[in-house]
């Protein structure tokens, strides 16, 4: 179990980093991030390299026991760096260039930028592969942080050359992007620019090429820094920071290139119910990469700098996220950063070590927490039972990247908050309790019972076959509405919409039937259930459509389909109640091979999404991890680990029985009050 934070001696005089080591001991830290910003302390010119101070930190950690996690320091060039070779800045779709003076002003496209990083790397990588302190390598940081999209000329030349082996020829690109459409026809790749500002909507199939081009940019910067360090002899795991669901990059794709994920993340403790969202991207970190622990590579002690109101953490409130992570596969628990900051953007950023002093809570919290975790023992191994994760999840959520950059282009029939709605569809099982892991398509769906596929508008033809698959082998299937609307290249398909499904959905839709959006959610129960305004489905400008179903009422939202029944081996399982579409079918059933496809035509409210996933999780035999009343109870699995945490400001009494994981005492109830945790052997 690792524990630690990003820490930046270049910003401290070298009299401080003998406090920082002895403090760290005191913390229980075992591993620091080193040198993630300092490039222009390793590099002053071109031809100069400065280890020395570097040497010196990284044997005194180690003369400690402190193990580093050693960045390659690409993600900030230095001033020099762009003064003379100015081709390295990127440039936004205006063609205005982000300048030097704050952080990760590079063109990822730029040769010059490569090449200085690279040799970079090398260096770091030459001379500290095989020092006993390294025990990870932290390539770049936050690949696509602040930037994931250049429009400059270096990105231009990068974005054709990536076209031409995608494409082959001029023909098969303006044949895949429609350009017959609004007089777009290319006749060579070299007229091809990235998505610059344009008069209006630009080409969908382009837009969506640029975002795979983006990801695939950057990534392959984290592939030629990793390849250049296990060169130069590293036996050490290679890794770079994720940022949770965030949308320029395609994760897994990533996954499969980096030995260890690593996340950073920052929830708003303001917000009683950001236990979700913070659960949620767990959950999809410990799902890009199976078998295979996860690092929290940076969250805030307490405060952020970087919103506009910045709150304070509750007492309590950092460890619970942390053992939260540690529950749904975390390795290692790391801050950024370890000694608050005296100067700089980031100064009122909370640390291990705040700038108030030792006598503060934070203090005590990091001390604590680094005793916590180091009393851990080791999580037993995962067993065929638990699933190829351990979490024991039998319901997968489909997350696909592709699916999220096409969904999000203007001109639909309806604006939907893509992450937003997945999001909900994970809370809804939250709520519960039911173990989810997140899959693409193209994963291994054999172990799930339940497959929800949220909103996927973009499907391809190998993806529909992995979903049919799935149902015929005897999976249930939930398809959500404006799901398997166009293929791979952003163009519906011959012969109406739901051409990929609809063998065993026996459904396609005729309408997609918009309804004014529903009022934004200021008001929540006590459960954490949102609450939203009941507008009456008949009035003009229809917002809702009741849907009536086999397990209540529920309420559609955004749309409400209108699907034609194509077969007789479908079952209407729920019709809309009122509005436009009264009578007609909103939720369906049919049996395929030895599973079950639904269509769900509406968006549920909240409730409904909890009410539909239940009646789902029934059908398929699906049980909650652990049951309990209370909605701000959380039970994690991990192998045969249960780790069970209060986010409510009520004492809950929990009727789990086994043994302490942590003491190995027997358990048998357990009684937490607001922030309290245990994890419990069963
Ligand atoms: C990111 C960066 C850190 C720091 C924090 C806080 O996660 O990786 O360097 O800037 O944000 O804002």
């Amino acid at each position: 179990m690792y524990y630690g934070g990003d820490y930046n001696p270049e910003q401290w005089d070298e009299v401080v980093w003998l406090d920082d080591v002895r403090l760290m001991r005191e913390a229980g830290v075992t591993m620091t991030t080193l040198g993630v910003f300092a490039w222009s302390r390793i590099q002053p010119d071109e031809h100069t390299f400065d280890f020395e101070w570097l040497d010196k930190i990284i044997d005194l950690l180690h003369e400690n026991g402190i193990g580093v996690d050693l960045a390659t320091a690409t993600a900030s060039p230095p001033p020099w760096a762009a003064k003379k070779y100015p081709g390295i800045l990127p440039e936004d779709e205006n063609g205005s260039t982000y300048w030097p003076g704050s952080r990760q002003a590079y063109s990822p496209s730029s040769p010059d930028y490569r090449r200085l990083a690279a040799r970079l790397v090398t260096a770091i990588a030459d001379r500290y592969h095989s020092h006993p302190a390294v025990v990870l390598w932290h390539v770049n940081n936050e690949y696509g942080c602040h930037l994931a999209y250049d429009y400059s000329d270096n990105a231009a030349r990068h974005f054709r050359l990536w076209l031409q082996r995608r494409y082959g020829d001029i023909d098969t690109l303006n044949r895949a992007w429609g350009t017959a459409f609004w007089s777009q026809l290319y006749g060579s790749f070299d007229e091809i620019v990235p998505p610059r500002k344009s008069p209006y909507s630009v080409n969908p199939g382009g837009v969506l090429d640029f975002r795979r081009f983006s990801s695939d940019t950057l990534l392959e910067l984290f592939v030629m820094e990793r390849d250049i360090i296990k060169a130069a002899g590293a036996s050490q795991p290679v890794t770079t920071n994720f940022m949770g669901p965030f949308q320029p990059l395609d994760y897994w794709a990533w996954a499969d290139e980096v030995d260890i994920v690593s996340d950073d993340n920052y929830f708003e403790p303001n917000d009683p119910f950001s236990f979700r969202a913070a659960a949620f991207t767990r959950d999809l970190m410990r799902s890009l990469k199976p078998r295979t622990p996860w690092l929290l590579m940076e969250q805030a002690t307490n405060v952020v700098s970087f919103r506009p109101t910045n709150a304070p953490k509750a007492p309590g409130q950092m460890e619970a996220l942390s053992m939260q992570a540690v529950g749904r596969g975390a390795d290692g628990i790391l801050f950024f950063q370890w000694r608050q900051s005296r100067r700089g953007s980031e100064k009122f950023f909370s640390a291990m070590v705040p700038h108030a002093g030792l006598e503060t809570r934070t203090w005590r919290e990091v001390k604590s927490l680094g005793q916590t975790l180091s009393s851990l023992p080791a999580f037993p191994p995962k067993t065929t039972d638990d699933g190829e994760m351990g979490s024991g999840a039998r319901v997968a959520l489909v997350f696909e990247w592709a699916n999220w950059w096409a969904i999000s282009q203007p001109d639909h029939p309806v604006r939907l908050d893509w992450l937003a709605l997945v999001q909900r569809w994970y809370s809804a099982l939250h709520r519960q309790n039911i173990a989810v892991d997140f899959v693409h398509t193209g994963s291994d769906l054999s172990a799930y019972a339940l497959v929800i596929v949220p909103h996927l508008y973009l499907l391809t033809d190998d993806g529909a076959d992995a979903l049919k698959e799935f149902v015929n082998g005897g999976g249930r299937l939930l398809v959500t509405p404006f799901t398997d609307i166009v293929d791979a290249e952003d163009a519906f398909r011959d012969g109406g919409f739901q051409v990929g499904l609809r063998s065993i959905l026996g459904v396609c839709v005729e309408e997609f039937g918009a309804l004014v959006p529903p009022p934004v959610r200021t008001s929540q129960d006590s459960a954490g259930a949102a609450v939203s305004t009941t507008i009456s489905a008949d009035e003009p400008g229809q917002r809702a459509a009741m849907i009536d179903a086999p397990f209540g009422v529920v309420r559609g939202e955004y749309v409400a389909e209108e699907i034609r029944v194509l077969d007789e081996q479908v079952v209407i399982d729920a019709r809309y109640a009122d509005g436009r579409t009264a009578g007609m079918p909103a939720l369906t059933s049919r049996v395929s091979g030895r599973g079950v496809a639904h269509y769900l035509a509406s968006v549920p409210d909240d409730a409904g999404m909890r009410a539909i996933t239940r009646w789902l999780a029934d059908l398929a035999g699906v049980q909650a991890v652990f049951e309990v009343a209370s909605e701000w109870v959380e039970v994690a699995r991990r192998g045969d680990v249960l780790t069970l945490i209060n986010h409510g400001t009520d004492d809950v009494s929990l009727d789990v029985a086994g043994a302490d994981f942590v003491t190995g005492e027997a358990v048998s109830g357990v009684v937490l009050g607001q922030y309290g945790w245990r994890m419990v052997r069963v």
